[in-house]
């Protein structure tokens, strides 16, 4: 897919970044140069892919496109229950409007924006607990997505099976700089689950890219095929929740997984209420096609090699000149350090905001606040806290841009980095209760 690049003057992006009120979310697509906005349904589709949703069966029940979409799933993904979704957001609300309750606890290394808010909607806490080593950005320790198992035993010790309807992991850790989690870690988590009773998902949006850092950092998989490693992840889990926004290439589509046929039973009478027939969820035939093609293509291990290696190249020139980046690079995504490029900033200005509009203004570049915009407010009590990281994500889509594309970006990050004692913080002027960032309004202090 070609698309023309519309290109802006800073003059203009400084009136459009103010008429969006300094939420880039509410930017339009055609006034932004280089979209990273995130890599959630913005790949580019193959020819095969295409070709499948030509041939895609509109059905209402039991299409050609749900089969082939299902025994790609139960191949790569090994589940008995498939229950299509719209997309992963749609998978969480089923799962948790059934699990989760209010006085609910769901640990996992880091819970993304939707998944924590589908908890705390529940009236349910989503806990994070990371490994420690992801506290040190700078380090290149190869598995910083992993989960705190100490404290994973701790609070399955104190709370129990009661309190704690299911522990996740998320692959990669999207909200901790898309950081892999190792193969020892998941058969940990596991174990640590299995013997409270406790039901164990891994929330899948990106297990290809996962699958493949197993292979490339964790010893004893190097001669593994990343299918096979994808598969070994999801033996030891009793369920996922998966996005195939992400790592299945399509533009919209999900799914939930389980191995408990009374849970799906109960799942598939919600997806009826809201989504749709348990054979096609949300979506259309031609959708399940281009799914079910996705997941073979994702899995491509020269692919995976070129997606990990030009996410590297970003990071590693980025480090080179000295700007604060979370490393080592992870699968999908730049994360910037905004606590540290902009030190001056405290937590409840906003570092991170600042930075993604000054990078818009600078370089038409767009990027997400994942810090304390995203993470910073109780929607229960409404109280402000600072959150853990202040970071802003350069999401990569998939097959997109190129390395010159990626070149403009760097030179556009150096320029704002030059310019940073100049950059001001900012303050929230309207915002709703839940996922704020989205539609939040803001201005300088
Ligand atoms: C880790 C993670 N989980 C869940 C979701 C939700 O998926 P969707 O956007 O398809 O609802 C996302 C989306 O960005 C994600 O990155």
């Amino acid at each position: 897919m070609v698309e023309p690049i519309r290109l802006t003057t800073r003059q203009q992006r400084d009136d459009l970044i103010k008429a969006a009120h300094y939420n880039p979310f509410l930017l339009s697509a055609e006034d932004v140069i280089i979209d990273l906005l995130t890599d959630s349904g913005t790949s580019a589709m193959s020819a095969e892919a295409w070709g499948a949703m030509i041939c895609g069966d509109e059905s209402y029940a039991g299409a050609r496109s749900w089969y082939r979409f299902r025994d790609t799933v139960k191949d790569i993904f090994g589940f008995d229950q498939i229950i299509p979704t719209h997309q992963g957001r749609a998978a969480e609300r089923i799962l948790f409007g059934i699990l989760v309750q209010s006085d609910s606890i769901v640990p996992n290394n880091t819970h993304f924006d939707t998944t924590r808010a589908n908890i705390e909607f529940c009236g349910g806490r989503a806990l994070d607990i990371p490994c420690a080593e992801a506290d040190d950005l700078d380090s290149d320790y190869p598995f910083k997505g992993n989960i705190d198992l100490v404290a994973l035993e701790q609070i399955v010790a104190e709370k129990g099976a009661n309190r704690i309807p299911l522990i996740m992991v998320t692959v990669t850790n999207n909200s901790g700089g898309g950081q892999p989690v190792s193969m020892a870690n998941i058969r940990e988590i596991s174990r640590i689950a299995n013997s409270a009773g406790i039901p164990f998902y891994i929330d899948a949006c990106r297990f290809a890219e996962n699958a493949h850092f197993i292979k490339r950092r964790e010893p004893g998989y190097e001669n593994t095929p990343t299918i096979e490693i994808a598969r070994e992840m999801f033996k030891y889990a009793d369920g996922c929740t998966m996005s195939a926004k992400k790592d299945a290439f399509a533009n919209i589509g999900g799914f939930l997984c389980t191995n408990d046929a009374n849970l799906a039973q109960q799942e598939r009478n919600l997806l009826i209420l809201t989504e749709g027939f348990p054979t096609y969820g949300g979506l259309a035939g031609r959708d399940l096609d281009a799914i079910a093609v996705g997941l073979r293509e994702i899995l491509d291990e020269n692919y995976l090699d070129y997606r990990l290696l030009s996410t590297r190249y970003v990071v590693q020139h980025l480090r080179d000149a000295g700007i604060p980046v979370v490393a080592p690079a992870g699968g999908h995504a730049v994360y910037l350090d905004a606590r540290r490029f902009l030190p001056h900033i405290e937590s409840l200005q906003y570092p991170g905001q600042s930075l993604a509009v000054e990078l818009y203004r600078e370089a038409g570049i767009r990027g997400v606040e994942i810090g304390s915009v995203m993470f910073g407010a109780d929607p229960h009590s409404g109280e402000e806290r600072a959150a853990r990281l202040e970071l802003v994500r350069l999401a990569i889509p998939r097959r997109v841009y190129t390395q010159s594309h990626m070149d403009y970006v760097l030179e556009g990050i150096n320029l704002v980095w030059e310019r940073r004692e100049d950059i001001r913080g900012m303050r929230i002027v309207r915002a709703p209760k839940f996922l704020r960032h989205f539609t939040a309004e803001f201005d300088w202090i």
